[in-house]
């Protein structure tokens, strides 16, 4: 298969890059900053190479290890940022730490619109993030384009088809961001035929060399994940998968119902496990968040290990994606923002193998993969649902009381927003309850009760979301029903906190 390889400087849109990529239609992945020419797999569909960006300078003793022969792999090769760097570092140019950064959005004037700015003309806005900047070319290139901080804000070697921003063009704040990564496809003459129909096909059948004849355990959660990688395994391995749905007692409101209409005959082995006493008996008494989770990831897995055993399984089948594994902190310079049960809360001496066959897809795409797959509308348009499901909305001990309040509120607020047509249009809407109580009148009597937080988010990518402008009508249907309906709530308050500073869950 025809492919541009991205290579990980560390840079926090690594991952973005080799999406945009693959919206442009060609196939892209990422590997590891040290791969050599030789690893590539020149023979294999390679078309071009990015160099990412990365939070060193090339100067900095820990520099991510690189492997120089990459530049000679005979096919063209893109750095971006500290990738920009490097090459003009490692081909005989100078980089030198700039005066000031350069940090957002940037006026960059055009000086050659050939090459990777092919079509430019003029000033554009392009998103900056560095400190450092190349200050002397190697011979043969051409400088393309400057900001004011930048002198050299772009280049190209036409003889060695090696190109270099220093801005991002993966962010969508760069205004033509995506035509710079199409000319570059352009100059690695890749066909722009990749779909999600390849990437199901590949899948389908890296999971079945993965499996290999054994059996498989998939934990269902009735999120878009979890399903849509049960959809694909059954496709590869049939029968010899078997997906448990568990029923924690932290799940949404009527999900069990909803889980045995959806699985029930999709020709998988599909289970309903009913635990929810095992949970709370667990989490009695807890209420560090993190404790929580661990607790929660360690049982789940405890009852895959049990019904995997039952059947014979060794592979244990997950629904990670991408933005789970960065915020576990799976690549090197990635900090640990939570431990997400799917990744970060596993046992270290499981018995069982784990197999995440959407680890690079980000949310649209799975959504995507699960529209080729024929799942249900219900699922594919569902909010995001988190595997610790109300255990991490409800702040501090969880209680079945309590969690029974948070269910009722969650669905008020999806229902309303439903009801109100634009449900579609957020990342999640949910409940979260406070471990405190306020005071507030209903009938003639004073009362002292819970307050519920409403929070309603958009996001592209999980990494930042902002709070939603929802209409004060629809907001006010949802704390009327809320306080009408659920006899324990007599207050309900919006969450106004974009992400960052604040995450999207409380806990
Ligand atoms: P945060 O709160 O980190 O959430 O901004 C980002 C996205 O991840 C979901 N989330 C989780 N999903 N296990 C999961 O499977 C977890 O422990 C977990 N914590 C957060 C959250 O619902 C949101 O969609």
């Amino acid at each position: 298969m025809e492919r541009i390889v991205v290579l990980d400087f560390g840079g926090q849109y690594c991952h973005l890059i080799a999406r945009r990529i693959r919206e442009l239609g060609v196939y892209s992945e990422v590997l590891p900053s040290d791969t050599g020419a030789s690893e590539l797999g020149s023979q294999d569909g390679l078309k071009g190479v990015v160099l990412s960006g990365g939070a060193a300078s090339v100067y900095d003793e820990n520099s991510p290890a690189y492997s120089p022969d990459v530049l000679e792999a005979g096919v063209p090769v893109l750095g971006i940022c500290y990738g920009h760097q490097l090459i003009a570092h490692l081909l005989g140019g100078k980089v030198e730490a700039g005066k000031a950064g350069e940090y957002g959005l940037t006026d960059m004037k055009v000086r050659a619109g050939k090459g990777i700015l092919k079509g430019f003309k003029g000033r554009t806005q392009v998103w900056m993030n560095h400190r450092d900047i190349v200050t002397r070319l190697p011979k043969d290139f051409k400088v393309l384009a400057s900001t004011k901080h930048s002198p050299v804000a772009a280049y190209a070697s036409d003889k060695r088809r090696i190109y270099g921003v220093q801005f991002h063009p993966e962010v969508t704040h760069t205004a033509r961001g995506m035509k710079v990564l199409e000319n570059f496809v352009k100059a690695c003459k890749a066909k722009r035929d990749w779909s999600m129909e390849d990437f199901i096909h590949s899948a389908v059948l890296e999971a079945k060399v993965m499996v290999a004849g054994r059996k498989a355990v998939i934990g269902l959660s009735g999120g878009v994940d979890s399903s849509t990688a049960a959809a694909l395994l059954s496709r590869a391995i049939g029968k010899n998968l078997t997906a448990v749905y568990v029923d924690t007692g932290l799940m949404r409101y009527k999900e069990t119902e909803f889980m045995e209409r959806t699985f029930s005959d999709r020709g998988m082995d599909f289970r309903i496990i009913m635990a929810s006493d095992r949970f709370f008996e667990a989490l009695k008494g807890v209420a560090e968040p993190e404790r929580k989770r661990k607790i929660i990831g360690a049982l789940f897995v405890d009852i895959f290990e049990e019904e995997a055993e039952k059947v014979g399984a060794e592979v244990l089948v997950q629904g990670t994606i991408y933005s789970d594994r960065i915020e576990s902190g799976v690549t090197k310079h990635s900090d640990t923002i939570k431990s997400h049960h799917n990744v970060g809360g596993l046992k270290e001496n499981m018995k069982l193998e784990v197999y995440e066959p959407l680890r690079d897809l980000y949310k649209d795409e799975v959504r995507e993969v699960a529209r080729r797959l024929k799942l249900p509308d219900e699922i594919i348009t569902r909010h995001v649902f988190p595997g610790p499901g109300l255990g991490i909305r409800i702040l501090g001990e969880v209680t079945p009381e309590k969690a029974d309040i948070c269910r009722r509120a969650g669905y008020i607020i999806e229902e309303e927003l439903k009801k109100a047509g634009i449900y579609g249009r957020y990342w999640m809407g949910f409940a979260v309850l406070l471990p405190l109580r306020s005071v507030g009148i209903q009938g003639d009597s004073r009362t002292y009760k819970y307050p519920v937080v409403v929070r309603i988010i958009e996001s592209k990518d999980a990494m930042t979301a902002n709070f939603s402008k929802v209409p004060y009508e629809v907001l006010e249907a949802i704390s009327s029903r809320i306080t009408n309906e659920i006899m324990e709530v007599n207050r309900v308050v919006y969450d106004i906190t974009n992400k960052p500073p604040a995450t999207m869950e409380w806990e």
